[in-house]
C-alpha cells in the first residue's frame, strides 16, 4: 500500500518536476548481465554511497537500482565499483518518488537517519537503515510509529547479531552457562582528536553541502566535517559511543535479552579535547544501571582491553564470565561458547543467513527481520542517554515507560533536534 507523502516531499516534487525532465528508466536497465529482471527481484536505493553505502553495495550488487548522494563523487566511484550504469541522484527524494524503487539502503551519516526512514515509510520502502538507527531519541520514536503504521520491514545495520559468534554467545548465556549475569564491562579504544577550524572554505562543486547539513544547524564547509569525520563531532556523531555502541550494545541486548528495555540511571563523563575542530570527548566512561534484571553496564574508553580487540565487553556471571569481542561485522567470542551445543529443549538463537539477505528474506516473507527498528531505537537511546549526560555534565534519570527524563528539563530538550528549513519530521 502507498501511503501518503508528506508535504514538504510534495512540494519539493512539484518543483523538481517543473525543473527537471522526468526519468523514465528504459526497460532492462535495473536488469543485471545475464539475469534480466526477474520479477521477484527486490530493488533498491542506495542512499549515502560513501564508506559503508559502497560496502553495502556488495550484498545488495544484484538488487541496487539507483544510487544517491549529494556528493556527485562518491556516486562515480560506487557506480565504477558497482560496474553497470544506473540512474543517480543527489536530492534522495528523487530516489523516495520512483515507483521502480522498492526498499532503500540508508547509509547517509546518522543526523539523516530519522528523516529518510520516515519519509521512505510514508512513500511505501522498506527500509535498510545503518545503524545507529537515529541521531536523537525523538527520531527513533518517529521511526518506530511510520515503519508499524505503514506497514513497513525495517533493518537496522548492526550487523553483529547476524554472526555465528553472537549466535554462539546467545546460547551460551540465554541456556544459564555463565550463571546470573549481574556486571557487564565495555571497553574501546579513545575518541579521535583532531580536525582543523582553519580549513573553511567554498564547498567543491560536486558537493551539496546544505543538503549534507541538512537538519543540522548551518555551519560553511571544511572539508574535516564531511565524509567519515562527521563522527567526531557533536552534531552529527557523539565519537564512538554511538558509532561502536550502536554495535556493542546491539549484540549485549540481544544476547541478554534486552532488547526492549533500558537502562534507569544513566552517568557519563569525559575529557573534552582543548584544540581542534573535533568536539567529542578524548576520554568517555559511562555507567547504566537496569532494574528487572539488576544490571550493570559500564562503557570506558579507553578501559581495560580484555582481548586483541579495539573494543569489546566482558560478561560477569555467577558462574562464569564470556568475553566477545568487537561487536560488528567483526564478532569474536570464545571457544567455549563457539563449540557450546544447546540442549535440544534449551534456547536456541535465530540464525541469520547474513544480514542484508535476512532484510530482503523479511521483504519477502513480510516477517521482522533480526534488528527492527524497535531494537534498533532501544540501542540509539542507549547511546544518546550516555551522550546527554556528558553534554549537560551530570547523571540523568530516565523513565523507561514514558522516554523523558525524570525531572530534567535541560536533559529533555536534548531528545529531540530542533531541525532546520523543510528538514522535519
Ligand atoms: N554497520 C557498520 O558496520 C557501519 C560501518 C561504517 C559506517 N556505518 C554507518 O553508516 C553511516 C555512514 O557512515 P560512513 O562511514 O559510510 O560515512 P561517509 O561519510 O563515508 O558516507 C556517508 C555518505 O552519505 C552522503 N550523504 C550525506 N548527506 C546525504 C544526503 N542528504 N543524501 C544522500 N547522501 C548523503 C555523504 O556525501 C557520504 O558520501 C553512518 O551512520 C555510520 O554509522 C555503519
Amino acid at each position: 500500500m502507498k501511503a501518503k507523502k508528506s508535504v514538504s516531499r510534495r512540494q519539493f516534487l512539484a518543483t523538481a518536476a517543473a525543473a527537471t525532465a522526468p526519468m523514465i528508466l528504459p526497460q532492462g536497465v535495473l536488469a543485471i548481465n545475464g539475469r534480466p529482471g526477474a520479477n521477484d527481484r527486490i530493488v533498491t536505493g542506495h542512499i549515502g554511497v560513501g564508506g559503508q553505502g559502497r560496502g553495502l553495495l556488495n550484498p545488495f550488487r544484484e538488487n541496487a537500482g539507483m544510487l544517491c548522494d549529494v556528493d556527485s563523487n562518491q556516486v562515480g566511484n560506487a557506480m565504477k565499483m558497482l560496474g553497470r550504469e544506473l540512474p543517480t541522484a543527489k536530492d534522495f527524494r528523487e530516489v523516495l518518488d520512483r515507483n521502480d524503487i522498492d526498499a532503500v539502503v540508508i547509509a547517509a551519516p546518522d543526523h539523516w537517519h530519522g528523516i529518510m526512514s520516515v519519509w521512505a515509510c510514508e512513500a511505501g520502502k522498506d527500509v535498510y537503515c545503518e545503524k545507529p538507527a537515529s541521531r536523537t531519541i525523538e527520531e527513533g520514536q518517529k521511526m518506530i510509529k511510520a515503519v508499524r503504521r505503514y506497514g513497513r520491514i525495517m533493518q537496522i545495520g548492526s550487523q553483529g547479531r547476524s554472526t555465528p559468534a553472537a549466535q554462539a554467545a546467545f546460547n551460551y548465556i540465554q541456556n544459564g552457562m555463565l550463571g546470573e549475569i549481574k556486571r557487564i564491562d565495555c571497553w574501546h579504544v579513545e575518541n579521535w582528536t583532531g580536525g582543523d577550524p582553519n580549513k573553511t572554505s567554498t564547498p567543491p562543486a560536486e558537493l551539496d553541502w546544505d543538503l549534507w547539513l541538512g537538519p543540522q544547524r548551518w555551519v560553511p564547509y571544511n572539508e574535516d566535517r564531511v565524509h567519515f569525520n562527521f563522527r567526531w563531532m557533536l552534531d552529527y556523531g557523539d565519537g564512538f559511543i554511538r558509532d561502536r555502541g550502536a554495535h556493542v550494545f546491539s549484540v549485549m541486548n540481544w544476547v541478554m535479552g534486552l532488547d526492549l528495555k533500558a537502562p534507569y540511571r544513566v552517568s557519563a563523563t569525559g575529557q573534552a579535547p582543548t584544540q581542534g575542530l573535533w568536539d567529542v570527548p578524548i576520554t568517555f566512561d559511562a555507567t547504566f544501571e537496569y532494574k528487572n534484571p539488576d544490571l550493570l553496564v559500564t562503557w570506558s574508553q579507553p578501559g581495560e582491553r580484555a582481548g586483541d580487540h579495539d573494543f569489546g565487553a566482558v560478561y560477569h556471571g555467577t558462574k562464569d564470565t564470556l568475553i566477545i569481542r568487537g561487536g560488528d561485522g567483526g564478532t569474536y567470542t570464545e571457544d567455549k561458547a563457539m563449540q557450546y551445543v544447546p540442549p535440544t529443549d534449551g534456547k536456541h538463537a535465530r540464525v541469520s543467513p547474513g544480514h542484508q539477505r535476512d532484510f530482503l528474506d523479511a521483504v519477502k516473507s513480510r516477517k521482522d527481520p533480526i534488528m527492527t527498528i524497535e531494537a534498533g531505537h532501544r540501542v540509539a537511546t542507549q547511546c544518546n542517554l550516555a551522550a546527554i549526560s556528558y553534554k549537560i555534565g551530570r547523571p540523568v534519570e530516565w523513565d523507561i515507560e514514558k522516554e523523558l527524563f525524570v525531572g530534567d528539563a535541560e536533559a529533555n530538550a536534548l531528545i529531540s533536534n530542533p531541525g532546520r528549513g523543510p528538514w522535519h519530521i
